[in-house]
């Protein structure tokens, strides 16, 4: 049964039915539910309706709820979307006082309310989810402060790092994708219910009641704005992406570090997976579909700012699909922060020492600390480094004279500065990568957890 059949002569044709109706928002039931609660306590107090139909509609809602939390609240073929399934089974237990529940409100500022709730319960599980893999990740760096790995740029070892370094810096993005969330749970604070079908309404209500209720900061101050934006839809998409992307950078490392070649790290069994047809592999299939998988939450974000597109004010038909695409990257988030960080927890790590080169930089920084410009001390050790490929040597195959022939300010002692773990304790510099940092860091990362 629709809520608008009066002026109509005939029902809806199975055709139109199969495409409008789209049953993804049965998952906003519980936020439907309370919304209504809220909705009809206000017009309760303000006179719309008696206090004892108030008290009937609210019980029926309370069944609501408790069904609805159970999971057995039951959809029909015939509701049209979930307000209205809430509405035809409130009109079940009560009768017609049930037909008193939709009194100054409109589907459309129904539904921006229900993803708004939707949005401040996902955004925080988000939060919580980013945290635990931040604490996954910090335990990983605390093990690993003094395993020495190369930091690469270009792909290339540039410098010798803790391998906790480099972990940590997927500590901090997750923090910034987690204040993320944050910011827009500020902008989530406004509740649209009061608006009506996008005009507000000649009955007496009053929007900062229901908004108080449902624990929003402030009621919209356009009723326009309130029913026809979905700005905050796109928001919370982007920050699930921006995540997901974080992730996926991460997720290819754990593939890359996870090969024959780069030998840095196992996954326990029973989070890998094996080949049908080839006995020796293991294949770190979460990582792999973590990175694939921002592809899709890339995919949600551009769909859901292209059904913003060009939409004239108010509420249109369209905006049914944000739905589709919000819950889509929401999901992928939750999934894949839950199996990452289950698979993240059952690594070992065990990399090999980078590569001798990794070291020249610290020769070069020798010389400036012995007041040489560090344009030349680059050139200096450019010329070893050329004079010992041409010979098929290794920076740590270096001698005193092979450094004396490149600059006559290198001492003999310099040749000791070819060392990779020595290259770590050496380093100084605030948040650089030295074991000090890792140290320095993770007591911060705690604090702001
Ligand atoms: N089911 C719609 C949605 O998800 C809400 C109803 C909007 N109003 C209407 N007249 N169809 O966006």
């Amino acid at each position: 049964m629709t809520l608008w059949g009066g002026r109509f002569e005939s029902d809806p044709d199975r055709i139109l039915w199969d495409y409008t109706v789209t049953p993804e928002d049965h998952r906003l039931v519980v936020d439907d539910i309370r919304g209504s609660l809220a909705h009809v306590a206000m017009l309760g107090d303000v006179g719309l309706i008696p206090l004892g139909e108030v008290g009937q509609l609210r019980d029926a809602l309370e069944v609501l709820l408790a069904e609805a939390e159970a999971g057995t609240f039951e959809f029909l073929d015939s509701d049209e979307d979930v307000h209205s399934a809430v509405e035809r089974r409130v009109i079940e237990l009560t009768g017609d006082i049930g037909r008193k529940l939709h009194t100054a409100r409109s589907r459309n500022d129904q539904i921006a309310l229900d993803v708004r709730l939707y949005m401040r319960r996902a955004g925080e599980e988000r939060r919580r989810q980013l945290t635990l893999f931040a604490e996954t990740m910090i335990g990983l760096a605390a093990e690993h402060a003094e395993t020495v790995v190369p930091a690469y740029t270009h792909l290339q070892q540039a410098q010798a790092v803790p391998l906790g370094h480099h972990l940590l810096a997927y500590v901090w993005m997750a923090l910034r994708d987690r204040s993320r969330f944050e910011d827009l749970a500020d902008r989530l604070g406004v509740s649209p219910l009061g608006a009506g079908a996008g005009g507000g309404s000649s009955l007496g209500i009053e929007p900062g009641s229901t908004a108080r209720a449902l624990g929003f900061d402030v009621v919209f101050a356009n009723s326009m704005d309130a029913v026809g934006s979905r700005d905050l839809v796109a928001e919370h998409i982007w920050c699930v992406t921006q995540a997901m992307v974080n992730l996926s950078r991460l997720a290819e490392e754990l593939v890359l570090w996870s090969t024959t070649e780069f030998g840095w790290v196992t996954f326990g069994d029973e989070f890998t997976t094996g080949s049908s047809a080839l006995p020796q592999k293991k294949n770190p299939d979460i990582a792999e579909l973590a990175r694939g998988r921002a592809a899709g939450a890339i995919g949600s974000l551009t769909a859901m700012l292209t059904l913003q597109k060009g939409l004239p004010l108010t509420y249109n038909r369209d905006l049914q699909d944000d739905k589709t695409h919000l819950f889509a990257a929401d999901d992928l988030l939750a999934g894949t922060l839950t199996a990452l960080t289950a698979m993240l927890g059952s690594a070992t790590f065990d990399p090999p020492a980078p590569s001798p080169w990794v070291t020249a930089l610290d020769l070069a920084e020798a010389l400036v600390e012995r007041g040489v410009p560090f344009r030349e001390a680059h050139h200096a050790v450019g010329r070893l480094v050329s004079s010992l490929l041409a010979e098929g040597r290794g920076l740590d195959e270096a001698t005193e004279q092979d450094l004396s022939a490149a600059d006559a300010r290198f001492e003999p002692s310099d040749v000791e500065l070819v060392d990779v773990v020595g290259s770590v304790r050496r380093r100084v510099s605030e948040g650089g990568g030295s074991t000090a940092s890792v140290h320095r860091q993770i007591e911060a990362l705690r604090r702001l957890l």
